[in-house]
């Protein structure tokens, strides 16, 4: 059996199909927003799993047990993030390539840094993630008519607010 790849499945129309009282204008927007934090899920997830495995130093084992938790969250997050997406009639980006295209968080650099920096580089992007998604927050409730996703957001921002606070308890008091 040869699979046709020409068959193309057209997301606008999947988009239309959808009836839930958000216009297809409104959710096209959404669901490019909420691929964008995808992507940005995405990059703190593989951040955060690669600290886990390379974390060094008198902090060993209480980081690379919070990272575990850490990312793992983050992996939820990011299902729930991508099924809102197909909630919408959108399609969710699921590819390396994409996620990379579409984050606006900074790769990690190839040389490791020592402990403290990977928990100061993880707190700062976790308050860029923050601090973009009360601004979405705002615009799907109040210009583009979804609570659902605002609500949504909400709960990832409060997942994110935690982990800040988390990673600031480490850089606060003594130095290690
Ligand atoms: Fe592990």
């Amino acid at each position: 059996m040869t699979l046709n790849t020409d068959v193309k499945v057209d997301v606008n129309q999947e988009l239309d199909f959808v009836n839930i009282g958000i216009t297809t204008d409104n959710r096209q927007h959404i669901v490019e927003e909420l691929n964008n934090l995808l992507a940005d899920e995405h990059m703190l997830y593989t951040k955060t799993r690669n600290f886990h495995w390379n974390v060094t130093g008198p902090m060993f084992a209480s980081l690379h047990l919070l990272f575990e938790e850490q990312y793992n969250s983050l992996q939820e997050t990011a299902d729930e993030i991508a099924e809102r997406v197909r909630m919408l009639g959108g399609e969710a980006i699921g590819t390396l390539t994409l996620f990379l295209e579409r984050t606006r968080l900074p790769e990690s650099p190839l040389d490791q840094p020592n402990a403290r920096t990977m928990v100061g580089r993880l707190l700062e992007d976790h308050e860029s993630v923050i601090n973009q998604l009360r601004q979405d927050i705002d615009v799907c409730t109040n210009r583009l008519d979804d609570v659902g996703t605002a609500d949504l957001l909400t709960g990832v921002m409060r997942m994110h607010e935690k982990i800040a606070w988390m990673l600031r308890a480490h850089l606060q008091g003594e130095a290690w």
